[in-house]
């Protein structure tokens, strides 16, 4: 290729292009003649020669991917190379805690580490876009994706967001970057009753207040591609919603990166009922602004009737080749369809496992630890490690696990070995995840009686969360709660690490149990992580990204709700409740415990008034009244007592770490300012009302525990408001 302007070579690519051509460059397969494998099928191949394909999926082979650039480069006509493309959310080989898991660090600082990593690996086997960060706020527990999801909240979201397209991206020219892809646009944590791939029928305001905000961040972050999902919204399916795709994400966001269907997304429009047949998919999908159509077939078998049919414009087609081969060129493509990736990296595994065990450690959760048991204490103790997840390691990885491997992964019981050489380490699995066996039943039971403590490894099978992993019971396998209370009956001190991708309806367990981690899936280093919280080796500092329910009837439960015009009063039946439980969660947003104790004080604003487009400082005095160093997570709140629309009774604006010997004590500081305290009308633009805000700064979103002050936000002339507040 010549090295001109990308954009000269893009137009004379396009020029020279024939309508099949312009197609193939929309096209996208999955390898392995579309079961995923290590290279393309021959027919594969004979497409790519004849300029039928674009780009591809699920190829996970380096010779077979460049067994395929090959062919595109020197084989086809216009030798353009492919955009290779792979799920690479939580780690390529090495791989990272779940992003549920991630978002309960609150670091951003990690959250780009663990992408860098993980660009830097899977770039290096010849991928250059990965389908990440998923972006949907998930409340609703039933629904297996909340463990790709960043949780509950938008503030957060978006966040996990920026943090998620630095690190993937970079310097996307550069080999060792990936494009990103913020996915699932949009509301697809809203899905009916928490049933995967289900209708979301939500109000506009939810979905500029919750859903949209991690998108709009992504977006000003430079991400490079977005995913349509597979959901309708009010019976439009996103794969064919112009108004939101291009009125507001291309149109008033300014997004002209690439938009990609997820699987199969554009066939289902007939499905969903909107599309008669293919040509009227095709033409749907197109206007909407999909750009690639992900293995549905329906572009290279429909998109060129509907222009011949004059169901779209072939300049429509054009705009999204050129956004495609933007992108190609953007990546390097159009210079080394390798992208430099052919010369041998530089060899970064071992940081990466030092980075990914970090990131397990200050994943894990201390949700409760009665009598202190955590962490372990004294020497030349026995300790019983019982369950379905003691020695797991296939499991550890969670969904989504790209090119990580079993075999690579420190299963729990081999971490607490290495951890305590000193003591007596037991261990029996004592039932299946999901099968029981009597033998082993019973083998499990003497082990404990045996044991000085016993730690229950409990929870999901890494396919029980995830893509299509809705659950109705989310809670835990029956054969895993007789062993637990089995257990439990034995009245030796026990310690529950629950590994799942979801808060785990089990309130009987926390009744029993005197210590309960939650390890979520952590990934390469799972059991080097959990030995080094249950040693003190590293004073757990995780805090919830969801808010922990009591049962599935809460669902879907947010610390972010509206007052409602009769707030919960347990003293009063008629005010929004249940009458058979509570309508807290059992572990509120934030909560997490860690072997020390921190105490908050002496909450301050640098100023009482704030006025259109000025901003305040918040500071609050944290001290370590405990025995041990520890990391604490403070948060900032706000809450509008009054104004045009009933605002949530707490909303997340800032989230900040301080480290903390034994007795010392530092302050934290966050910056508020008048975009933050805005809210979004129903079209999704930024309003600011004059009058009180209350600001409030805690461990947790448990109010009781937090210190309050009060802001004025000063009178304005209204007409300036969206201006001010871009
Ligand atoms: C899946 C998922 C999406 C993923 C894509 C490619 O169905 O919905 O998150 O990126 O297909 O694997």
């Amino acid at each position: 290729m010549t090295h001109e302007a990308p954009d000269m070579r893009i137009e004379a690519l396009l020029q020279a292009m024939t309508l099949e051509e312009k197609v193939g460059q929309l096209t996208m397969v999955r390898g392995g003649a579309g079961a995923g494998g290590p290279e393309l099928s021959p027919e594969q191949l004979d497409d790519v020669r004849a300029g039928r394909l674009g780009s591809i999926l699920d190829i996970w082979a380096k010779d077979g991917i460049r067994r395929a650039q090959d062919v595109a480069v020197n084989e086809s006509r216009l030798g353009i190379p492919l955009l290779v493309t792979l799920d690479v959310l939580h780690g390529y080989t090495t791989i990272f805690p779940i992003p549920l898991g991630e978002a309960a660090a609150f670091d951003p600082v990690l959250w780009e580490a663990t992408a860098r990593a993980a660009a830097v690996e899977a770039a290096a086997a010849h991928i250059a876009l990965t389908y990440a960060p998923m972006l949907d706020v998930a409340r609703d527990p039933r629904w297996g994706r909340i463990a790709e999801s960043p949780g509950e909240d938008p503030w957060v979201a978006a966040r996990f967001a920026e943090a998620k397209v630095r690190g993937f991206q970079h310097e996307l020219a550069a080999p060792d970057t990936l494009a990103a892809t913020a996915k699932h646009l949009g509301a697809y944590g809203a899905v009916t009753a928490g049933r995967e791939y289900a209708s979301v029928d939500i109000s506009a305001r939810s979905l500029h207040e919750v859903h949209l905000p991690a998108f709009a961040a992504a977006v000003a972050a430079g991400v490079a591609a977005i995913m349509p999902a597979f959901n309708d919204l009010a019976g439009v399916p996103m794969t064919a919603n112009a108004a939101i795709l291009q009125g507001l994400v291309r149109d008033r966001w300014g997004f002209d990166g690439v938009m990609i269907s997820d699987f199969g997304a554009v066939a289902e429009l007939i499905a969903h009922g909107v599309a008669a047949d293919l040509a009227e998919a095709a033409a749907l999908a197109m206007q909407a602004g999909v750009d690639i159509d992900m293995v549905s077939d329906v572009y290279p078998k429909g998109l060129a009737a509907a222009v011949h049919s004059g169901l779209i414009a072939e300049a429509l087609v054009d705009a999204a080749v050129r956004r495609v081969l933007t992108l190609k060129a953007r990546l390097g493509l159009l210079d080394d369809a390798l992208r430099g990736s052919s010369k041998a990296p530089p060899d970064r595994r071992q940081a990466h496992r030092d980075l990914a065990r970090d990131a397990a450690r200050r994943a894990i959760v201390l949700l409760q630890n009665h009598g202190d048991l955590l962490p372990l204490r004294g020497e030349g103790k026995h300790l019983a490690v019982i369950g379905p997840l003691a020695d797991a390691q296939k499991d550890m990885l969670g969904p989504w696990y790209a090119a990580g491997r079993a075999d690579d992964t420190v299963s729990f019981l081999s971490g607490i070995r290495d951890a305590l050489p000193g003591w007596r380490i037991s261990h029996e699995a004592g039932c299946g995840i999901e099968t029981a066996d009597a033998g082993q039943f019973a083998a499990a039971l003497q082990a404990a009686r045996n044991a000085d403590v016993v730690l229950l490894c409990l929870g999901e099978a890494a396919g029980m969360s995830g893509e299509s992993a809705s659950r109705a019971r989310p809670d835990l396998p029956a054969c895993q709660r007789r062993l637990a209370e089995a257990v439990f009956g034995l009245g030796k001190p026990v310690a529950v690490a629950l590994g799942a991708g979801r808060p785990l309806t089990v309130p009987w367990l926390f009744e029993k149990a005197d210590a309960v981690l939650a390890t979520w899936f952590l990934g390469s280093e799972a059991g080097s992580a959990l030995a080094d919280v249950l040693t003190g080796a590293w004073n757990p500092g995780g805090k919830l990204p969801v808010s922990w329910p009591v049962a599935v009837g809460q669902m879907p439960i947010f610390y972010g709700q509206r007052p409602t015009g009769r707030p919960a009063d347990p003293a009063n039946r008629y005010t929004s409740q249940y009458l058979d439980i509570p309508v807290a969660p059992l572990f509120p947003f934030g909560h997490g415990l860690s072997y020390t104790r921190f105490l908050y004080g002496d909450l301050r604003l640098s100023a009482a008034e704030m006025s259109l487009g000025e901003s305040v400082t918040v500071e609050v005095d944290i001290a370590n009244d405990g025995p041990a160093q520890g990391e604490e997570t403070a948060f900032l709140f706000i809450r509008d007592p009054l104004a045009s629309i009933a605002r949530p009774v707490l909303e997340l604006k800032g989230m900040a770490k301080i480290a903390l010997a034994p007795a010392a004590s530092g302050t934290v500081r966050f910056a508020l300012s008048c975009a933050e305290v805005a809210f979004p009308d129903a079209e999704g633009r930024p309003v600011l009302e004059a009058g009180i805000i209350e600001v409030l700064v805690g461990p947790s979103a448990e109010r009781e525990r937090m210190l309050k002050a009060v802001l004025q936000i000063a009178p304005f002339n209204e007409g300036a408001t969206a201006a001010d507040l871009k």
